[in-house]
Parts: C-alpha cells; sequence; structure tokens
C-alpha cells in the first residue's frame, strides 16, 4: 500500500514520559527476576522499539527472540492467531517475558500466551507499553504495563497504520481524513 500522509492531530505521549516509563519497567522487572536468567520475547513488528529501549534497563542476564504472528477477528470473538515467524529456541523451563507494543483487544495475546503455556515455561508475563483497557474482549493478565492510554488509534514509537509512521519518536494521534 502506498504511503498516504497524514496531519497529526495532538501528540498523546512525548519522549521524556516514554522514558521515564521504560526506566521504570526496566527497574521492576531487574528487581523482580534477580538471581535469574530472562528470556524476552519481542513481538513484531511493533514492539522492536520499546525492546531495544527496555533491555538497557535490565540488568540480570537475557536473552533475546522474535515471533511475529497475525491474528484476525474471526466470527467467534477469540479470532485465530497465525505464527509467521516462530521462536528459535525450546522456552521449556525458562523464564519467559513477553514483550508486546500495545494491548488493545487483547485477542493475540491470549493466543500467544496459549500457545506459549503449552511449551512448559519456567514462567510466562507479559509487559507492554501502551495499554488500551477499555477495548479489551478478552480478560488476559499483563503484569507490566507502561501507561494506560484511552480508545484513540496511535501511531509512532514503533506502531503503525498501514506498515508507516513507526520512525515517529514520540506517539500521536492522526487526524481524520
Ligand atoms: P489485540 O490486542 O489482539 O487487539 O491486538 C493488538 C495489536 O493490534 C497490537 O500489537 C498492535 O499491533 C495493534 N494495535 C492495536 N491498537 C493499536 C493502535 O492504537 N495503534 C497501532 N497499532 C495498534
Ligand atoms: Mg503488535
Amino acid at each position: 500500500m502506498a504511503f498516504v500522509e497524514k496531519k497529526v492531530d495532538h501528540r498523546l505521549v512525548g519522549r521524556e514520559e516514554i522514558d521515564a516509563f521504560v526506566a521504570r519497567l526496566g527497574k521492576q522487572i531487574s528487581e523482580d527476576y534477580k538471581g535469574k536468567e530472562l528470556y524476552l520475547i519481542c513481538v513484531l513488528k511493533g514492539s522492536f522499539m520499546f525492546l531495544a529501549d527496555l533491555i538497557r534497563h535490565i540488568d540480570v542476564p537475557c536473552e533475546i527472540d522474535f515471533m511475529s504472528v497475525s491474528s484476525y477477528a474471526g466470527e467467534k470473538s477469540t479470532g485465530i492467531v497465525k505464527i509467521n515467524k516462530d521462536l528459535d529456541k525450546n522456552i521449556s523451563g525458562r523464564h519467559v517475558l513477553i514483550i508486546e507494543d500495545i494491548v488493545d483487544t487483547g485477542i493475540t495475546l491470549n493466543h500467544l500466551m496459549n500457545l506459549l503455556s503449552t511449551r512448559n515455561p519456567a514462567s510466562l508475563r507479559i509487559v507492554t507499553a501502551f495499554d488500551k483497557p477499555s477495548r479489551r474482549q478478552i480478560d488476559i493478565d499483563v503484569h507490566y504495563i507502561g501507561m494506560e492510554i484511552p480508545n484513540e488509534f496511535i501511531v509512532g514509537y514503533g506502531l503503525d497504520l498501514d506498515g508507516y509512521y513507526r520512525n515517529l519518536p514520540d506517539v500521536e494521534v492522526l487526524a481524520a481524513d
């Protein structure tokens, strides 16, 4: 799809605020996993920037891996999730932390949690940069949340509209057509 330029309506979250919650999350995670090793799973593509920032605030030994999934809202509210790229390693017995950009309906993460828990990790938690609780369709336990946001479609800081706008350093709400 070709790039269609849209104007920014307003800035929802600025860089300083992002830096602050990323540092807070990294500190909390480092305390919670003290003496353990972490296996971090970056859910592509939206989470790449958050991962890059977050790991610089994590001071326990960690490996990173990438997973790519697409979810389709099917007739049932649960939808289906297709795995485009699976993990490189076996997570059995590992402390696994899924890194998400945003939790919206919760459908994608619900499927991912169900799938990964069948692989017998020692523990399995989620950290998300942004959370839109008002949109939730499936109740999932999101252990670490950077920031709750209202029901608005956001772009920037890795988040896209039709593949574009991920490069914006702040989180913006685009103007309607
Ligand atoms: P869900 O929780 O299964 O509905 O899907 C979450 C995914 O939808 C996220 O990982 C994002 O890729 C995408 N998404 C949800 N809300 C937004 C948004 O406001 N901006 C950009 N992507 C979003
Ligand atoms: Mg995503």
